[in-house]
């Protein structure tokens, strides 16, 4: 069985949620590629059987240009800013059978607010067909960082998950 963890991630918060998403998966015997967004290319749900999806929530959203921006201008490095899920997602090319998975982070200030960037790609994928578990966040306790308590172990329990599930329909 083969996954991948995409991620888009300004601040590395979403980045640590997607590795220890993949440490949980690696658990349960699936084998994991982690990829930033700058290098997730458009055959991705071709080859493999889970591909789950990660980006921070901006703007009750997935980020744009604009708010990338935003997060520079707020400390966040230059250069992981030119392309996020968002566009990845209009070039990506479809495939039949993959299972797909959508997480995101948020600011836990903000956690009353009903946007999240993992439900915007859920239902942009479902738009297009596909059958997308409902989406997990994780907190971050500021808006840079750093995450919220527990939140890195968390995410490797719901790796585990995600493996056990994709292993017991395969058997
Ligand atoms: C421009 C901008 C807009 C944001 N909007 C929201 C929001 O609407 N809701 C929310 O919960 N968090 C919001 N946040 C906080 C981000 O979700 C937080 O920075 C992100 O989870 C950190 O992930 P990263 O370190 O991977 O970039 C925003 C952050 C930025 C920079």
């Amino acid at each position: 069985m083969r996954a991948a963890v995409v991620y888009e991630s300004m601040f590395g918060n979403t980045a640590t949620i997607a590795n220890a998403v993949a440490t949980g998966l690696r658990r349960t015997g699936v084998q994991v590629e982690v990829i930033p967004i700058e290098l997730a290319g458009a055959d991705l749900l071709r080859d493999h059987d889970l591909v789950v999806i990660g980006a921070p929530t901006h703007a009750l959203g997935l980020s744009r240009p604009s708010t990338r921006a935003d997060a520079v201008r707020q400390g966040a490095p230059t250069g992981v800013e030119a392309r996020g899920v968002r566009e990845w997602l209009e070039d990506l090319a479809d495939a039949k059978s993959v299972q797909i998975a959508t997480f995101d982070t948020r600011a836990r200030a903000m956690r009353h607010l009903p946007g999240s960037a993992a439900r915007h790609v859920a239902h942009l994928l479902r738009r297009r067909g596909y059958d997308v578990p409902p989406a997990t966040s994780f907190y971050v306790a500021h808006t840079v960082g750093p995450l919220a308590h527990e939140e890195e172990a968390r995410a490797s329990d719901w790796g585990a998950i995600l493996g056990h599930d994709m292993t017991s329909q395969a058997a």
